[in-house]
């Protein structure tokens, strides 16, 4: 009997501080779901050779995010024995990898990918942007074609790193006459789901915002954050008739209460006046505090023991040198530069 090929998933974040409930929801929620139908050869990655490409001056930041963000992915259910967890600069296929791909792109076409172009607004780098990070989508094919992932759970924001991929490999396989290299697909999240604001109403949380609940937040802080949460600014005295729609209450309540029929009725009560923030707050308190303590609680515990999360590491990046390896030579074979093997 012929045994079935296992699908691949790579994915993976950046190192630049502590995950939060935005990360849970947008991803990692689904990550450990896809990893727990067992249907797939799942590689998680702390990526933090991209992270180091506009972070070179602060290494000690990425350094420091890389047990935050592998404390972050066990905590929430990554389970090392179902999933490899590999850290990208300890994978040097990347980067040679890297190196062959960038040959397949041109400046131009890099130039216009939407995720990139954004970014440099935003990180003001003007003139100035560092070589490293205008090719890191490259970057990013060689970590999904790596491992010959046909599948990768992101954000929306992703897909234009998917389409770089995909364009790649087409060009190699052509080029180079192979089949070696897989085109990937993207997993993102249902219509809705995938982001959710900040505290403070904001569209996106995110640290550089303040607008966030961490995952290792302690039950005081989360409170102290939920009871400061932006609401209706026109809902002002308890009888007055309060809106639910960019309410981010009752947003949060939408993704995190299991009891959709209780939220419906709140949301009735709040429309019609009657309801006040104090209360609906109090009571998305409960719920996020129902949600978090279970990962807080396994967070403290892998932190309490950080050998054995460096062992974790260790041997997850061990096994990713195995696979890049692997397809290194084989893309090496194609090119034709093997010479004296
Ligand atoms: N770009 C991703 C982020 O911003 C991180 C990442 C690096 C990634 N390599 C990847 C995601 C490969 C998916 C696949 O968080």
């Amino acid at each position: 009997m012929m045994t079935e090929k296992k699908h691949v998933i790579l994915t993976g974040d950046r190192p630049t501080g502590k995950l939060h409930i935005g990360h849970y929801v947008g991803s990692l929620k689904n990550r450990v779901a896809l990893q727990n139908t067992g249907k797939y050869d799942t590689y998680i990655m702390i990526a933090d050779q991209q992270a180091l490409t506009d972070n070179a001056r602060d290494p000690e930041k990425i350094r420091h995010s890389l047990h935050q963000v592998a404390l972050d992915y066990l905590a929430v259910g990554i389970d090392p024995k179902k999933s490899t967890i590999l850290v990208q600069s300890q994978i040097p296929a990347l980067s040679e990898l890297t190196m062959h791909y960038l040959n397949l792109v041109t400046v131009s076409r890099l130039k216009r990918n939407p995720t990139v172009k954004t970014e440099i607004k935003q990180k003001k780098f003007g003139e100035s942007v560092p070589a490293g990070f205008f090719i890191y989508p490259v970057s990013q094919a060689a970590d999904i074609t790596a491992f010959k992932a046909d599948t990768v759970p992101v954000g929306d924001d992703q897909e234009p790193m998917l389409e770089q991929t995909r364009e790649i490999v087409r060009t190699f396989n052509r080029i180079y006459q192979q089949d070696i290299l897989v085109e990937p697909e993207g997993v993102f999240p249902p219509k809705g789901e995938g982001r959710i604001p900040g505290l403070d109403g904001n569209a996106k949380m995110s640290k550089s915002l303040g607008n966030c609940i961490y995952l290792s937040d302690d039950a005081d802080t989360i409170q102290k954050k939920v009871m400061s949460m932006y609401t209706d600014p026109t809902h002002i005295k308890v009888s007055d008739p309060g809106h639910v729609e960019g309410n981010t209450v009752f947003t949060y309540l939408d993704i995190f209460d299991p009891d959709k029929e209780h939220v419906a009725k709140l949301k009735e009560q709040y429309q019609a006046g009657g309801l006040g923030d104090v209360k609906i707050k109090r009571h998305l308190n409960e719920v996020l505090q129902a949600v978090l303590e279970p990962i807080r609680k396994r967070r403290e515990e892998y932190a309490a023991n950080l050998d054995y999360v460096d062992q974790i590491l260790t041997e997850g990046s061990a096994k990713a040198n195995r696979v890049a390896n692997q397809t290194l030579k084989e893309v090496r074979d194609a090119i034709g530069i093997n010479y004296f093997d």
